[in-house]
């Protein structure tokens, strides 16, 4: 038994927020923007109206709506956010709830590997098809970054490229040949945790002071909470921290690697990928994976420049659009790749 991507489907908020709405708010420009991302503009949830698992679970009734199935055939919901609606209960039993599935009391569970999570998501969704345990998983990723970002300059080097949507694929039980996921791997380096985090709220007491090489002294006092402090209201330390040029710098490398893995254990070559799709981080990381893959254009891609980067929806946005552009066919063998925080990373192998 194996598991097929059956649907997909994606939502994203008609708000788009363009390089140049961002230059009247912060202290940026649409040139920076561009050339260090390859970001034009993306989008922003209705804020009071839609929230992560609204988003999730328009984009989850579209990927069920094109796979043939109805919410009673859905065994399993695997949610992956880093922007969930409450920080207690997960999104995926607001999404059950949505989908009007709590009569039949399925799970829900959600993911939290940020940018790798709709990876992780597959991995595991992929599991209890083959074990038998299910039949029909749908597998989210959804995002509502614009709820959370320092849109003042000092925040730029985050808010710019980020941004709000979800995309929804369903995993089918198969023993159709030549179909479905041929392999997963999933990694992770927490020595990296707080490179691209959002610390607070939490019980971090202790980590800064252990390492006040790294941190500096101050951050001992900054950081000493249990959960939230009116010191970190006041200093906006809620917001998440980026130490760009490493993750960039592990990204284009590991990246590469979980690549280089799935094809090793598909036996399967770089020239065989009729379609990358990597999670979209960084236009001009995608540029330099797919010139170490040596992959034309038409077989990578990217919507970055019209969406930014959605975390843990970049990649079932993006094969859900790829799908819609009839840019991957049946039979065609895919590649998803994502790294992020964490650092967290990997990849799935499949047959379209
Ligand atoms: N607009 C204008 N200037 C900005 C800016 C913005 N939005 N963000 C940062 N800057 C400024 C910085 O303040 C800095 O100014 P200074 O030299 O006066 O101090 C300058 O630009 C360079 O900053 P730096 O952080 O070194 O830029 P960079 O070339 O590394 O580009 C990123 C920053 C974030 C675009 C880049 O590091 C990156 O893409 N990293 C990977 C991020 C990523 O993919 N994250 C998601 C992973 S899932």
């Amino acid at each position: 038994m194996r598991s097929k991507i059956k649907g997909t489907g994606y939502y994203v908020p008609d708000n788009v927020v363009t390089n140049f709405d961002l230059e009247k708010i912060m202290d940026t420009s649409d040139a920076w923007i561009q050339e260090r991302t390859g970001i034009k503009e993306r989008r922003y949830a209705q804020k009071g109206k839609e929230t992560t698992s609204t988003m999730a679970t328009k984009a989850a009734q579209r990927a069920m709506q094109q796979a043939g199935v109805s919410a009673e055939d859905i065994d399993f919901i695997i949610l992956a956010t880093l922007s969930p609606d409450y920080y207690f209960p997960g999104a995926a039993v607001l999404v059950q709830r949505m989908l009007g599935l709590q009569k039949k009391e399925i799970g829900a569970l959600d993911i939290r590997t940020q940018c790798t999570g709709f990876i992780y998501g597959l991995s595991i969704g992929d599991q209890f098809i083959r074990s038998g345990m299910y039949k029909n998983i749908l597998v989210i990723g959804a995002e509502m970054h614009s709820m959370g970002m320092d849109m003042s300059t000092k925040g730029r080097n985050i808010s710019v490229i980020f941004g709000d949507g979800a995309g929804a694929v369903v995993l089918q039980a198969t023993n159709e040949e030549g179909s479905g996921i041929i392999t997963t791997n999933l990694h992770s380096n927490g020595d990296f945790a707080e490179e691209l985090a959002m610390i607070s709220p939490g019980c971090h007491a202790g980590y800064h002071e252990q390492n006040p090489a790294k941190y500096g002294a101050e951050s001992a006092t900054v950081f000493d909470s249990v959960f939230i402090t009116p010191k970190i209201v006041e200093d906006g330390l809620y917001f998440p921290n980026m130490n760009g040029q490493l993750v960039f710098k592990n990204a284009v490398v590991k990246f590469t690697q979980t690549i280089e893995e799935a094809l090793r254990d598909a036996g399967k070559r770089k020239e065989d990928i009729d379609m990358l799709i990597p999670h979209q981080a960084n236009l001009r990381i995608s540029q330099f994976i797919q010139k170490r893959m040596g992959l034309e254009d038409d077989r990578v891609w990217n919507n970055i420049q019209r969406y930014g980067n959605t975390t843990a929806a970049s990649i079932p946005i993006a094969l859900a659009e790829a799908v819609e552009n009839k840019a991957i066919s049946e039979g065609d063998l895919v590649c998803l790749s994502a790294f992020g925080s964490g650092f967290t990373w990997g990849s799935v192998l499949f047959y379209f």
